[in-house]
């Protein structure tokens, strides 16, 4: 008797890594390593408040940022946890947002031509890539300029309040800080209302919601953001 074998079954991943592999997997790392840079630019803006406060409150909030947990952890071993967090989460969103850009483009090799497609998706969403680009590399500078100190025009050894005067001071780089804010502000307003999308919060009940959510967080997180290099370029703060 002859005897038949089954036919081979086709290799099975797991269910993680299909949905990693997926465009909806790919929508769920951006929008959750999403709501951790949301998060911490928020966090971020509230503690640069102590900007209005003086000089001693901003420089002692740094400080108090360096000794969070302090003795459990080493000094600066929260912060250095926190960093990890979000250095993972910035790779995760940037690497996540190239592969789906790929896997667009494949599935789509002709661009559009006609103006149509402008007309559904607004400027925010039309300008993702380049808002994401700007941003990106203002992170860089602003890290060479107030972390490092690099290329800040302060002294070496000048404090978080001196540094920060010291940068907006320059009017080349106050502007620079509006413009790259201003793209921030654009990338925020998108991403906050995508996100509800990408995680499968979203019905036509709550839409309104949702962008009144998207205009109040991007406007409270980038209108305090400008309001630093502003208040210092008309010496409010000084
Ligand atoms: C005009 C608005 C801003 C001001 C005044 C400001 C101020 C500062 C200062 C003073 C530091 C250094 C803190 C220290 O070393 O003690 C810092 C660090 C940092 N800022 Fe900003 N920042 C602004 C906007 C932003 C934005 C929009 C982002 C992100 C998109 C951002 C991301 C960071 C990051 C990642 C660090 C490094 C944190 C660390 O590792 O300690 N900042 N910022």
């Amino acid at each position: 008797m002859a005897t038949t074998s089954a036919p081979a079954r086709p290799a099975r991943s797991g269910f993680l890594l299909d949905l990693y592999r997926s465009a909806l997997g790919k929508k769920y790392l951006m929008a959750v390593s999403g709501i951790v840079g949301l998060g911490y630019v928020f966090a971020h803006m509230l503690g640069n408040l102590k900007l209005y406060q003086s000089a001693e409150d901003f420089n002692a909030y740094a400080a108090f940022l360096r000794r969070l947990l302090y003795p459990i952890l080493p000094e600066s071993g929260t912060l250095n946890l926190l960093r990890l967090v979000l250095i993972a989460a910035l790779v995760v969103h940037v690497v996540s947002a190239y592969q789906l850009t790929v896997m667009n483009r494949r599935a789509r090799p002709e661009r559009y031509k006609g103006p149509r497609d402008y007309v559904v998706a607004d400027f925010a969403a039309r300008t993702m890539r380049w808002t994401g680009v700007i941003v990106l590399l203002f992170i860089g500078y602003h890290l060479a300029d107030l972390t490092l100190g690099w290329v800040n025009p302060a002294p070496s050894g000048s404090t978080p309040y001196e540094k920060v005067i010291a940068s907006f001071s320059s009017l080349p780089i106050a502007a620079f800080y509006l413009v790259a804010n201003t793209a921030l502000g654009l990338h925020l307003y998108h991403g906050v209302w995508s996100l509800f999308q990408s995680m499968g919060w979203n019905n036509r009940r709550f839409n309104h919601l949702r962008r009144s959510f998207a205009t109040g967080f991007t406007l409270v997180v980038v209108g305090g953001n400008l309001s630093f290099p502003i208040a210092v370029q008309l010496g409010i703060i000084s």
